[in-house]
Protein backbone atom coordinates (compact mmCIF):
# COMPACT_ATOMS: atom_id res chain seq x y z
CA UNK A 1 0.00 0.00 0.00
CA UNK A 2 1.47 3.42 -0.89
CA UNK A 3 1.94 5.51 2.10
CA UNK A 4 0.05 8.71 2.41
CA UNK A 5 2.32 11.72 4.16
CA UNK A 6 2.04 15.39 4.46
CA UNK A 7 3.40 17.99 1.95
CA UNK A 8 3.60 21.52 2.33
CA UNK A 9 1.54 22.94 -0.75
CA UNK A 10 1.28 26.36 -0.14
CA UNK A 11 3.06 29.06 2.37
CA UNK A 12 2.01 33.23 3.08
CA UNK A 13 2.72 35.34 5.88
CA UNK A 14 1.76 38.79 7.62
CA UNK A 15 3.24 41.05 9.75
CA UNK A 16 1.84 44.35 10.83
CA UNK A 17 2.65 47.90 9.32
CA UNK A 18 4.12 49.70 12.18
CA UNK A 19 7.91 49.43 12.63
CA UNK A 20 9.79 49.79 15.89
CA UNK A 21 13.48 50.27 15.34
CA UNK A 22 16.48 49.93 17.55
CA UNK A 23 16.26 53.87 17.59
CA UNK A 24 13.02 54.07 18.47
CA UNK A 25 13.76 51.73 21.57
CA UNK A 26 16.60 54.05 22.85
CA UNK A 27 14.10 56.49 23.56
CA UNK A 28 12.06 53.90 26.16
CA UNK A 29 14.97 51.90 27.80
CA UNK A 30 18.53 52.13 28.27
CA UNK A 31 20.10 50.49 25.24
CA UNK A 32 21.85 51.36 21.43
CA UNK A 33 21.34 50.07 18.78
CA UNK A 34 24.74 48.52 18.06
CA UNK A 35 24.29 46.51 21.55
CA UNK A 36 20.74 44.65 20.17
CA UNK A 37 22.47 44.22 16.99
CA UNK A 38 25.52 42.56 18.34
CA UNK A 39 23.62 40.70 20.91
CA UNK A 40 20.54 39.22 19.16
CA UNK A 41 20.82 40.57 15.56
CA UNK A 42 18.16 42.77 15.38
CA UNK A 43 17.34 46.08 14.09
CA UNK A 44 14.05 46.37 13.87
CA UNK A 45 10.60 44.46 14.88
CA UNK A 46 6.47 45.13 13.50
CA UNK A 47 3.95 45.61 16.50
CA UNK A 48 0.32 45.20 16.05
CA UNK A 49 -1.26 48.59 17.11
CA UNK A 50 -5.08 48.84 17.55
CA UNK A 51 -7.57 48.43 20.52
CA UNK A 52 -9.47 44.98 20.61
CA UNK A 53 -6.57 43.98 17.59
CA UNK A 54 -5.40 40.21 18.77
CA UNK A 55 -3.48 37.07 17.30
CA UNK A 56 -6.33 36.16 15.38
CA UNK A 57 -6.29 39.15 13.04
CA UNK A 58 -2.66 38.71 11.60
CA UNK A 59 -3.41 34.43 11.72
CA UNK A 60 -6.52 35.38 9.28
CA UNK A 61 -4.59 37.77 7.19
CA UNK A 62 -1.79 34.60 7.20
CA UNK A 63 -4.67 32.63 6.07
CA UNK A 64 -6.80 34.70 3.60
CA UNK A 65 -3.78 35.41 1.52
CA UNK A 66 -2.74 31.66 1.47
CA UNK A 67 -6.37 30.57 0.42
CA UNK A 68 -6.02 33.50 -2.72
CA UNK A 69 -2.62 32.21 -3.56
CA UNK A 70 -3.67 28.68 -3.24
CA UNK A 71 -7.02 29.24 -5.23
CA UNK A 72 -8.72 27.88 -2.79
CA UNK A 73 -12.29 28.78 -0.85
CA UNK A 74 -11.76 28.61 2.93
CA UNK A 75 -14.90 26.18 3.35
CA UNK A 76 -12.23 23.63 1.91
CA UNK A 77 -10.34 23.47 4.82
CA UNK A 78 -10.90 20.68 6.88
CA UNK A 79 -8.80 21.30 10.06
CA UNK A 80 -6.60 24.52 11.33
CA UNK A 81 -4.45 24.53 14.24
CA UNK A 82 -3.07 27.56 15.92
CA UNK A 83 0.02 27.50 17.37
CA UNK A 84 0.33 30.63 19.81
CA UNK A 85 1.74 31.66 23.05
CA UNK A 86 -0.93 35.11 23.28
CA UNK A 87 -4.36 33.95 22.24
CA UNK A 88 -6.51 36.68 21.85
CA UNK A 89 -8.38 35.23 25.08
CA UNK A 90 -7.67 31.74 26.93
CA UNK A 91 -10.73 30.38 25.54
CA UNK A 92 -12.19 29.99 23.01
CA UNK A 93 -9.36 28.71 21.07
CA UNK A 94 -7.88 31.76 18.17
CA UNK A 95 -8.27 28.74 15.94
CA UNK A 96 -11.85 29.32 15.70
CA UNK A 97 -11.43 32.57 15.80
CA UNK A 98 -9.24 32.77 12.50
CA UNK A 99 -11.29 29.97 11.36
CA UNK A 100 -14.69 32.32 11.76
CA UNK A 101 -12.68 35.37 10.42
CA UNK A 102 -11.41 33.72 7.16
CA UNK A 103 -15.22 31.73 6.63
CA UNK A 104 -13.32 28.55 7.13
CA UNK A 105 -16.98 27.36 8.21
CA UNK A 106 -15.84 23.17 7.69
CA UNK A 107 -12.83 23.45 9.87
CA UNK A 108 -12.39 22.04 13.40
CA UNK A 109 -9.75 23.88 15.10
CA UNK A 110 -7.62 24.07 18.30
CA UNK A 111 -4.28 26.16 19.79
CA UNK A 112 -1.46 24.09 20.42
CA UNK A 113 0.78 25.81 23.48
CA UNK A 114 4.54 25.42 23.34
CA UNK A 115 5.53 28.99 23.15
CA UNK A 116 8.29 29.38 20.59
CA UNK A 117 8.37 25.67 19.74
CA UNK A 118 4.79 26.13 18.86
CA UNK A 119 4.71 26.22 15.32
CA UNK A 120 6.75 23.07 14.89
CA UNK A 121 4.85 21.25 17.34
CA UNK A 122 1.30 21.85 15.58
CA UNK A 123 3.26 21.19 12.28
CA UNK A 124 4.04 17.78 13.71
CA UNK A 125 0.13 17.56 15.04
CA UNK A 126 -0.89 18.07 11.27
CA UNK A 127 0.68 16.20 9.85
CA UNK A 128 -0.72 12.63 11.24
CA UNK A 129 -3.96 13.87 10.66
CA UNK A 130 -3.18 14.22 6.57
CA UNK A 131 -1.18 10.62 6.87
CA UNK A 132 -3.97 8.69 8.96
CA UNK A 133 -6.12 9.94 6.11
CA UNK A 134 -8.85 11.85 7.41
CA UNK A 135 -7.92 15.20 7.10
CA UNK A 136 -7.36 16.34 3.26
CA UNK A 137 -6.61 20.58 3.63
CA UNK A 138 -5.17 21.16 7.17
CA UNK A 139 -3.93 24.62 7.73
CA UNK A 140 -1.03 25.38 10.30
CA UNK A 141 -0.92 28.74 11.33
CA UNK A 142 1.43 30.30 13.79
CA UNK A 143 0.65 33.48 15.34
CA UNK A 144 1.78 36.08 18.22
CA UNK A 145 1.59 39.72 19.54
CA UNK A 146 4.34 38.78 21.71
CA UNK A 147 3.82 42.94 22.22
CA UNK A 148 0.42 42.61 24.34
CA UNK A 149 3.14 40.61 27.11
CA UNK A 150 6.15 42.56 26.78
CA UNK A 151 7.15 44.46 29.20
CA UNK A 152 8.82 48.07 27.17
CA UNK A 153 10.44 49.12 30.24
CA UNK A 154 12.69 45.98 30.90
CA UNK A 155 15.61 46.22 28.37
CA UNK A 156 16.69 42.34 28.28
CA UNK A 157 13.59 41.60 26.60
CA UNK A 158 11.79 44.02 24.97
CA UNK A 159 14.53 44.46 22.20
CA UNK A 160 13.90 41.11 21.16
CA UNK A 161 10.32 40.51 20.53
CA UNK A 162 7.72 41.27 17.78
CA UNK A 163 4.20 40.25 16.49
CA UNK A 164 3.59 38.53 13.13
CA UNK A 165 1.90 35.46 11.66
CA UNK A 166 2.56 32.75 9.12
CA UNK A 167 0.81 30.07 7.75
CA UNK A 168 1.32 26.77 5.78
CA UNK A 169 -1.31 24.57 4.16
CA UNK A 170 -0.63 20.55 4.21
CA UNK A 171 -2.31 18.23 1.62
CA UNK A 172 -1.81 14.42 1.31
CA UNK A 173 1.14 13.05 -0.71
CA UNK A 174 2.20 9.91 -2.38
CA UNK A 175 5.82 11.22 -3.34
CA UNK A 176 8.81 12.09 -1.36
CA UNK A 177 8.39 16.11 -1.18
CA UNK A 178 6.77 15.77 2.43
CA UNK A 179 6.94 16.06 5.79
CA UNK A 180 9.64 12.98 6.30
CA UNK A 181 10.83 13.38 9.94
CA UNK A 182 10.39 14.98 13.35
CA UNK A 183 12.58 14.73 16.97
CA UNK A 184 10.32 17.00 19.57
CA UNK A 185 11.19 17.47 23.17
CA UNK A 186 9.76 19.16 26.41
CA UNK A 187 11.15 19.66 29.73
CA UNK A 188 8.74 21.10 32.34
CA UNK A 189 11.81 21.75 35.14
CA UNK A 190 12.71 24.56 32.36
CA UNK A 191 9.67 26.60 33.23
CA UNK A 192 10.83 28.81 36.09
CA UNK A 193 13.41 29.85 33.43
CA UNK A 194 10.91 31.27 31.39
CA UNK A 195 6.91 31.75 31.80
CA UNK A 196 4.39 34.42 32.41
CA UNK A 197 3.69 34.73 35.98
CA UNK A 198 0.15 35.30 36.12
CA UNK A 199 -2.85 35.65 34.31
CA UNK A 200 -3.37 31.69 34.34
CA UNK A 201 -5.43 29.42 36.60
CA UNK A 202 -2.49 29.23 39.26
CA UNK A 203 -2.05 33.19 39.84
CA UNK A 204 -5.46 34.90 38.47
CA UNK A 205 -5.14 38.43 37.45
CA UNK A 206 -5.34 40.91 40.53
CA UNK A 207 -5.27 44.04 41.35
CA UNK A 208 -1.47 43.10 42.71
CA UNK A 209 -0.42 41.04 39.88
CA UNK A 210 -0.68 44.35 37.51
CA UNK A 211 1.09 46.18 39.96
CA UNK A 212 3.96 43.59 39.82
CA UNK A 213 3.82 43.42 36.46
CA UNK A 214 3.45 39.51 36.39
CA UNK A 215 1.59 39.88 33.03
CA UNK A 216 4.50 40.79 31.27
CA UNK A 217 7.57 37.57 30.07
CA UNK A 218 9.56 36.74 32.82
CA UNK A 219 12.94 35.47 31.53
CA UNK A 220 16.35 34.26 32.74
CA UNK A 221 18.50 35.42 29.64
CA UNK A 222 21.16 33.87 29.77
CA UNK A 223 19.87 30.51 31.08
CA UNK A 224 17.44 29.98 28.14
CA UNK A 225 20.14 31.05 25.74
CA UNK A 226 22.87 28.79 26.82
CA UNK A 227 19.76 25.29 26.86
CA UNK A 228 18.73 26.87 23.49
CA UNK A 229 21.79 26.48 21.80
CA UNK A 230 23.03 22.96 23.10
CA UNK A 231 19.64 21.45 22.55
CA UNK A 232 18.67 23.07 19.39
CA UNK A 233 21.90 21.40 18.22
CA UNK A 234 21.44 18.45 19.39
CA UNK A 235 18.24 17.68 17.97
CA UNK A 236 18.71 19.29 14.69
CA UNK A 237 21.65 16.34 14.67
CA UNK A 238 19.59 13.93 16.02
CA UNK A 239 17.43 13.98 13.26
CA UNK A 240 20.19 14.65 10.62
CA UNK A 241 21.96 11.14 11.55
CA UNK A 242 18.55 9.49 11.85
CA UNK A 243 17.72 10.19 7.95
CA UNK A 244 21.50 9.58 7.11
CA UNK A 245 22.11 13.11 5.82
CA UNK A 246 25.14 15.58 6.30
CA UNK A 247 25.61 19.18 6.54
CA UNK A 248 26.28 18.99 2.40
CA UNK A 249 22.66 17.57 1.64
CA UNK A 250 20.52 19.98 3.95
CA UNK A 251 19.65 22.80 1.41
CA UNK A 252 18.02 25.30 3.94
CA UNK A 253 17.84 25.31 8.14
CA UNK A 254 14.81 26.92 9.01
CA UNK A 255 15.59 28.25 12.16
CA UNK A 256 13.75 29.57 15.33
CA UNK A 257 14.77 33.53 14.95
CA UNK A 258 15.31 33.81 18.79
CA UNK A 259 18.99 35.46 18.83
CA UNK A 260 21.60 35.06 15.80
CA UNK A 261 23.93 33.53 18.32
CA UNK A 262 21.69 30.71 19.27
CA UNK A 263 21.30 30.20 15.39
CA UNK A 264 24.57 30.20 14.28
CA UNK A 265 25.53 27.93 17.31
CA UNK A 266 23.07 25.23 15.85
CA UNK A 267 24.29 25.91 11.70
CA UNK A 268 28.17 24.73 13.09
CA UNK A 269 27.07 21.91 14.75
CA UNK A 270 25.33 20.73 11.61
CA UNK A 271 28.22 21.52 9.86
CA UNK A 272 26.06 23.63 7.60
CA UNK A 273 27.60 26.37 4.93
CA UNK A 274 25.78 29.80 7.20
CA UNK A 275 24.64 30.45 3.33
CA UNK A 276 21.96 27.86 3.54
CA UNK A 277 20.35 29.59 7.09
CA UNK A 278 17.72 31.08 6.76
CA UNK A 279 17.57 34.57 8.80
CA UNK A 280 14.90 37.70 8.83
CA UNK A 281 15.36 38.31 12.60
CA UNK A 282 16.66 41.70 11.32
CA UNK A 283 13.76 42.99 10.47
CA UNK A 284 10.85 41.15 12.57
CA UNK A 285 12.70 40.08 15.66
CA UNK A 286 11.28 36.66 17.76
CA UNK A 287 7.67 36.10 16.61
CA UNK A 288 7.72 33.40 18.65
CA UNK A 289 4.84 30.86 16.84
CA UNK A 290 4.95 33.13 13.51
CA UNK A 291 8.93 32.64 13.23
CA UNK A 292 9.26 29.42 11.16
CA UNK A 293 6.39 30.15 8.71
CA UNK A 294 7.40 33.81 8.41
CA UNK A 295 11.23 32.57 7.41
CA UNK A 296 9.18 29.61 4.68
CA UNK A 297 7.16 32.90 3.12
CA UNK A 298 10.32 35.05 2.78
CA UNK A 299 12.64 32.53 1.10
CA UNK A 300 9.46 30.61 -0.60
CA UNK A 301 10.91 31.84 -4.06
CA UNK A 302 14.43 30.42 -3.45
CA UNK A 303 12.91 27.07 -2.60
CA UNK A 304 12.99 24.31 -5.06
CA UNK A 305 11.08 20.64 -4.94
CA UNK A 306 13.06 18.49 -3.39
CA UNK A 307 15.57 21.07 -1.73
CA UNK A 308 16.01 19.36 1.98
CA UNK A 309 14.93 21.11 5.10
CA UNK A 310 15.67 20.87 8.69
CA UNK A 311 13.10 23.30 10.74
CA UNK A 312 14.32 23.60 13.97
CA UNK A 313 12.90 25.73 17.34
CA UNK A 314 13.42 26.02 20.93
CA UNK A 315 11.23 27.70 23.62
CA UNK A 316 9.44 28.33 27.21
CA UNK A 317 8.66 24.78 28.52
CA UNK A 318 11.30 23.85 27.82
CA UNK A 319 10.28 22.87 24.53
CA UNK A 320 12.46 22.00 21.66
CA UNK A 321 12.31 20.28 18.21
CA UNK A 322 13.45 19.32 15.14
CA UNK A 323 11.56 17.98 11.71
CA UNK A 324 13.21 16.80 8.59
CA UNK A 325 11.33 17.54 5.24
CA UNK A 326 11.34 17.45 1.55
CA UNK A 327 10.04 20.89 -0.47
CA UNK A 328 7.08 19.97 -2.54
CA UNK A 329 6.91 22.65 -5.23
CA UNK A 330 8.99 25.19 -7.26
CA UNK A 331 7.80 28.73 -7.14
CA UNK A 332 6.21 30.41 -10.05
O1 LIG B 1 12.65 32.43 21.95
C1 LIG B 1 12.53 31.67 23.11
C2 LIG B 1 13.73 31.47 23.88
N1 LIG B 1 14.44 32.68 24.18
C3 LIG B 1 15.72 32.78 23.83
O2 LIG B 1 16.25 31.93 23.18
C4 LIG B 1 16.48 33.99 24.34
C5 LIG B 1 17.83 33.55 24.88
N2 LIG B 1 18.57 34.63 25.51
C6 LIG B 1 19.12 35.64 24.80
O3 LIG B 1 18.94 35.76 23.62
C7 LIG B 1 20.01 36.59 25.55
O4 LIG B 1 20.27 36.09 26.83
C8 LIG B 1 19.44 38.04 25.66
C9 LIG B 1 19.43 38.70 24.31
C10 LIG B 1 18.04 38.01 26.26
C11 LIG B 1 20.34 38.87 26.57
O5 LIG B 1 21.67 38.85 26.05
P1 LIG B 1 22.90 38.44 26.97
O6 LIG B 1 24.10 38.56 26.13
O7 LIG B 1 22.61 37.09 27.57
O8 LIG B 1 22.90 39.58 28.04
P2 LIG B 1 22.86 39.46 29.63
O9 LIG B 1 21.47 39.32 30.10
O10 LIG B 1 23.89 38.49 30.10
O11 LIG B 1 23.39 40.90 30.02
C12 LIG B 1 24.75 41.31 29.76
C13 LIG B 1 24.87 42.79 30.07
C14 LIG B 1 24.27 43.19 31.43
O12 LIG B 1 25.03 44.23 31.93
P3 LIG B 1 26.13 43.99 33.07
O13 LIG B 1 25.40 43.40 34.22
O14 LIG B 1 27.14 43.06 32.46
O15 LIG B 1 26.67 45.36 33.35
C15 LIG B 1 22.91 43.68 31.06
O16 LIG B 1 22.39 44.59 32.00
O17 LIG B 1 24.12 43.52 29.07
C16 LIG B 1 23.17 44.36 29.74
N3 LIG B 1 22.00 44.48 28.89
C17 LIG B 1 21.86 45.44 27.98
N4 LIG B 1 22.64 46.45 27.62
C18 LIG B 1 22.20 47.27 26.65
C19 LIG B 1 20.93 43.66 28.87
N5 LIG B 1 20.05 44.09 27.93
C20 LIG B 1 20.61 45.20 27.38
C21 LIG B 1 20.20 46.07 26.37
N6 LIG B 1 21.02 47.09 26.02
N7 LIG B 1 19.03 45.93 25.72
Amino acid sequence: MIKVRAAITGVNGYVPEYVLTNKELTTMVDTNDEWIQSRTGVKERRILKGVGQGSSVMGAEAVKGLCEKRGIDPSEIDMLICATATPDMIFPATANLIADKVGAVNAFGYDVMAACSGFLFALTTASKFIESGSHKKVVVVGADKMSSIVDYTDRATCIIFGDGAGAVLLEPSEDENVIIDAVLRSDGSGAEFLHLKAGGSARPASHETVDNKEHFIYQEGQTVFKFAVKKMAEVSVEVMERNNLNGDDIDWLVPHQANKRIIDATANMMDLDHAKVMLNIEKYGNTTSGTLPLCLWDWEDKLKKGDNLILAAFGGGFTWGALYLKWAYDFN
